[in-house]
Order: structure tokens, then C-alpha cells, then sequence
């Protein structure tokens, strides 16, 4: 069991070529900073990085661009939803021949050599990281900004990888309907377990 069991399991996905206004589209949500942790692994060759919400990419390309020669496995849903802030994707996340998983495809497929991606729930997707004996250098969470989500992400992470780096994004989101929830989660975790973190702007890195 190692990284090539599980790539040959989750074989790089194929779609139809996107419509070319959308085939177009270079972005994706390329905006995060991830600015500060990528220097975590930067005298790691060939790093591991599990992320937990994909989305577009944006990160894991970040991570590669960046890192040596890693693989990032991305975990995601990647259901059949429109984004609030891309609503030029609306025909093809809905399009059920592509959905988010193709737009990620088309954005990723320069460096789809350094990624594995893991259609499903996030914390089941962990799972089948962890049994397939995958020790990743660093964890990040990125997926669902809520309390309870980012604590079940955590916990999971810490018992199943207790050596790996966890650090995770969207330290400041408050929703209306949950005040800092991941703020909460964050400090809940770390006093848990006698950790302490540091946040660097949007991100949050846990010392272990
Ligand atoms: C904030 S986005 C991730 C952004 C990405 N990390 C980046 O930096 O570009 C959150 C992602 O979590 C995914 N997601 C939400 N709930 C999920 C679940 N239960 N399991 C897996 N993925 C989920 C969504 O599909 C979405 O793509």
C-alpha cells in the first residue's frame, strides 16, 4: 500500500473538452495566499500533502508550483453546484457530464502528474489515505468553515496522522450564521490537546 496503490485506484478523472469560453478560463480560485505554509515542507523533497476541499485547485497548484515535486491528494465532493462568486461556471458545474470535478480537471491538468484526487466526503477520503499507508507531511483544511466541521477535521487528522503538520484556511470567516466558528474549532483543538497555533493571516498553522 503507498501513493501508487491509491493513484492506481483513483485514476487522473477524464471529461469531454470543456466549451471554449469555459476551456478558456485560466483562474479558479487561485486567490488564496497560502503564503506561509508552504515554507513548512521546503526542505522536504517529495512531500505529501493531503487537502481537505479542493474545489478548483487553486491551493494544490500553489502547493506544487511551490514545493519539491510533491503529491498534493485532494479531496473533494466536487458535487453539481454553482459557486456564488463564478456564475459563469453555472453550465458546466450543473452540467452533470462535467460538474466541479471537470473544471478542476481542465484547471489542474498541467500538474495532474503531482495530484490524486479523491471524489467524496472529505473525512472518508482521509480514511482511505490512511489505509493505504500514507504517512502526508501536512494536512490542510479547507472545506467546510463551521465549527463542527473543522473540529470532525481536525480530531480525524490528529488520530490518524499524529506526526503530520496540520494547518488549515479561512481563520477569520464569520458567517452570520456561526460567529468564527473555525476560530472556536481551532482554539477548542489546540487546548484539547496542549497544542498551541499560529495564524498568519487567513491561515492557522497547529504546533505539535
Ligand atoms: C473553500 S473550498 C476549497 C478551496 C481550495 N482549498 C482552494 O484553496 O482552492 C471548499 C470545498 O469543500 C468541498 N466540500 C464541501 N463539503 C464537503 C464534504 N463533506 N466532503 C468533501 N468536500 C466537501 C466543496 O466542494 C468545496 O470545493
Amino acid at each position: 500500500m503507498s501513493i501508487e496503490t491509491l493513484r492506481k485506484v483513483h485514476p487522473w478523472p477524464t471529461f469531454k473538452p470543456l466549451p471554449h469560453a469555459i476551456a478558456n478560463l485560466e483562474r479558479g480560485n487561485v486567490k488564496k495566499g497560502l503564503k506561509n505554509t508552504p515554507p513548512l515542507l521546503k526542505d522536504k523533497k517529495e512531500p505529501v500533502i493531503v487537502e481537505m476541499g479542493s474545489e478548483f485547485g487553486g491551493s494544490a497548484r500553489l502547493f506544487i508550483d511551490t514545493l519539491d515535486n510533491p503529491t498534493v491528494i485532494c479531496l473533494d465532493a466536487w458535487t453539481y453546484r454553482t459557486h456564488g462568486w463564478d456564475k459563469s461556471l453555472r453550465g458546466i458545474t450543473e452540467n452533470k457530464q462535467y460538474g466541479m470535478l471537470a473544471v478542476f480537471t481542465h484547471l489542474c491538468r498541467n500538474h495532474k502528474d503531482n495530484i490524486i484526487c479523491i471524489r467524496g466526503d472529505r473525512l472518508t477520503g482521509l480514511k482511505e489515505v490512511h489505509k493505504h499507508e500514507i504517512k502526508p507531511d501536512l494536512v490542510y483544511v479547507d472545506c467546510i468553515h463551521k465549527y463542527i466541521h473543522v473540529l470532525k477535521d481536525l480530531e480525524l487528522a490528529q488520530s490518524l496522522f499524529p506526526k503530520t503538520i496540520l494547518c488549515g484556511d479561512d481563520w477569520r470567516m464569520n458567517h452570520p450564521s456561526e460567529r468564527f466558528g473555525v476560530q472556536r474549532a481551532v482554539k477548542e483543538f489546540a487546548a484539547k490537546h496542549g497544542f498551541t497555533f499560529i495564524v498568519y493571516d487567513n491561515q492557522y498553522v497547529i504546533n505539535r
